[in-house]
């Protein structure tokens, strides 16, 4: 959540900056703030603050706000935490004297009192926001002024003293250097290619992979300081000098980043689905088996997600069930810690996540090592947080993922945990058989005539205060999955349900037109499913069957693929073009819906 950049160089810094800040609006779209270095000896700051996307901006109006030559710049996209959304708020946050800018990722857990500390008798600091953030350009000010540290030693300090998972670049208008620290969130440098004294600092490699796929990463409680083009890393607590190792990075398809010709990027990454389950099920044998094999052989196994992942989470429980006949745990990330005292050195936490840097899931992993447990992920970004952290990992192909609703990472991460349920089975040729044939299928699906089916559908349920999704067996978490979608994207009120459990209170909320959408599979829990439809239909309830076949109870057919147990896969992508579709003709913006971020990195 929030994203940051910093540029260090040659170049047009604030444009730079700005440029790269658009690719990180996913991580949050509420405001957004540059502040560039203003060069020739003026040792000032030019600063643009913003309400509103930054998508909306172009650089010419950067160009104009800062005319000026400048080669050292910050920016940063906000998802409020602390105050409202206002141009106060946004960052990047000065000093009094205006001469240290800061831009920040995280939560300070102690900013509060840190903000007391600075407002005493002897010494007054002026706070124009409400955020946590703005302790730091003070603290720093406060260590120059009445203590007198250099400013890489006050911005160390103030490193050191701020609690809480954050990363922060702050820049000195004075001396013209820049200081970063990762203490739990995010950040990446990136070394121009042909320029080693241009340097980007950033939340995600996305922002800077147009200029270079040089990057090299921060650890934990690790720093680094440009002074005069030069950078060095340390150790936060004791400063003494890290190396850090040039990663070449060839992974990250540049070309992915774009909405190619699409109005949005969640159409595009639904429709890219055509080859990404293909992509996903790529994977080495050797290691999905041995992988299946440790499940099979923990003493318990976790599997750890949020939101959508977290749903992935709870169909995989329900894939090594059927296909292994073993028995794994789901649980949501951000109630990991409740399963702590089951924890053994032999348990296995499988941890599932688009970014790779979800707080709630890492701090489960935190946990788990803190136990010795061993931690697998699947994850969608290579070179994340999680991946560097576990202690193996599948990546899981789907590509740069831009929409805020996850599509397809999801049902790649589905493809992935169906590979491990059917080695853990010793049939893992059987489940890529399966696999490829549903993603052939898809294939199938994605066209433009079942768009149309779907886009007849969306007329009918736009205007819907709520819509129910029941689903049994591998189609309940299917079921829940269903509803976060249309929560995120169209703002309607959606819940999903276990088909068998209407009738023990939701079905209390059913009248006439109460739209139900029901997903089937041709599977053993097929015709509960069907009853549990009809005693919706009922009581008044329009029915909409996903389903391989017709029945009498649907009001509204939307056909897939008989796809066996591949059917969690097959049945969520209309549910996605449904909700793109309503979306549309709500006047949502699909790809940046209201209140949320692509990357949640707080608790
Ligand atoms: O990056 P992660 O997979 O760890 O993210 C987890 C959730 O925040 C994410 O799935 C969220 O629920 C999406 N907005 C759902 O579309």
């Amino acid at each position: 959540m929030c994203g940051i950049i910093a540029y260090s160089g040659k170049g047009d810094a604030a444009i730079l900056a700005f440029e790269s800040l658009k690719k990180l609006e996913y991580r949050g779209y509420d405001s957004w703030g540059v502040a560039a270095l203003l060069a020739n000896g003026k040792k000032a700051f030019s600063v643009i603050k913003k309400v509103g996307k930054i998508g909306a901006t172009n650089s010419e109006f950067v160009k104009q706000a800062i005319p000026e030559q400048n080669h050292m710049a910050i920016a940063h996209t906000r998802w409020a935490t602390h105050g409202g959304v206002t141009e106060q708020n946004a960052h990047p946050h000065l000093d009094c004297r205006l001469t240290i800018a800061v831009v920040h990722n995280g939560i300070i857990e102690n900013y509060q009192g840190i903000r007391n500390s600075l407002n005493t008798p002897g010494e007054a600091h002026e706070f124009k926001s409400q955020t946590d953030t703005e302790v730091i350009p003070h603290y720093i000010e406060h260590l120059m002024q009445k203590e007198g540290c250099d400013f890489l030693t006050a911005a160390r300090k103030a490193a050191i003293l701020i609690k809480g998972r954050s990363a922060f670049v702050a820049l000195n208008s004075e001396t013209g250097q820049m200081f970063a620290a990762r203490k739990g969130a995010p950040l990446i440098v990136g070394i121009h290619e042909n320029n080693s004294e241009e340097f980007f600092i950033a939340s995600d490699l996305t922002a800077f992979l147009d200029h270079t796929n040089k990057v090299m990463y921060l650890d934990d409680n690790e720093g680094l300081s440009i002074s005069n083009g030069k950078i060095d890393f340390f150790d936060i607590e004791t400063g003494a000098p890290k190396q850090k190792r040039v990663v070449d990075i060839h992974w990250h398809g540049k070309a992915n980043l774009e909405k190619e010709g699409y109005d949005h990027f969640l159409i595009k990454e639904i429709m890219e689905q055509k080859y990404t389950i293909a992509a996903a099920i790529n994977q080495d044998d050797e290691k999905i088996q041995d992988v299946a094999d440790a499940i099979k052989g923990a003493f318990g196994t976790f599997l750890v997600g949020c939101g959508t992942a977290g749903k992935v989470c709870m169909t995989g429980e329900y894939l090594f069930s059927k296909i292994a006949k073993k028995h794994v745990n789901s649980v949501v990330a951000s109630e990991f810690s409740g399963y702590q005292h089951y924890l053994t050195p032999k348990t296995l936490v499988v941890a599932v996540s688009q970014s790779g840097e979800t707080a709630d899931v890492l701090e489960a992993i935190e946990i788990a090592k803190s136990k010795s447990a061993k931690i697998v992920s699947l994850l969608n970004v290579f070179g994340s947080t999680m991946m560097r952290v576990s202690d193996d990992f599948f990546i899981t192909n789907a590509g740069a993922e831009r929409a805020v609703v996850s599509t397809k990472a999801t049902t790649a991460q589905l493809a992935v945990l169906s590979l491990l349920a059917y080695a853990a089975a010793g049939r893992l040729q059987e489940g890529k058989l399966l696999l490829m044939n549903a993603a052939s299928s898809v294939n199938d699906m994605l066209n433009p005539r079942y768009e149309e089916h779907l886009k007849r559908l969306a007329l009918i349920l736009q205007d819907k205060k709520d819509i129910f999704i029941i689903g049994r067996g591998l189609n309940y978490p299917i079921a829940l999955e269903a509803a976060i979608k249309l929560q995120e994207t169209c703002n309607i009120h959606a819940q999903g349900f276990a088909g068998g459990e209407l009738k023990h209170g939701p079905l209390a909320l059913v009248g006439p037109d109460t739209p139900c959408i029901v997903l089937v599979a041709n599977d053993d829990a097929k015709q509960d499913i069907l009853n549990n439809a009809s005693e919706v239909k009922a009581r008044g309830g329009f029915i909409i069957g996903i389903s391989p076949e017709n029945d009498e109870v649907f009001d509204f057919w939307v056909k897939v693929p008989d796809a066996g147990n591949a059917s969690p896969i097959v049945n969520i992508i209309p549910v996605q073009i449904l909700a793109y579709n309503i979306a549309l003709l709500l006047g949502r913006d699909p790809d940046y819906p209201r209140n949320l971020a692509k990357s949640v990195t707080v608790k």
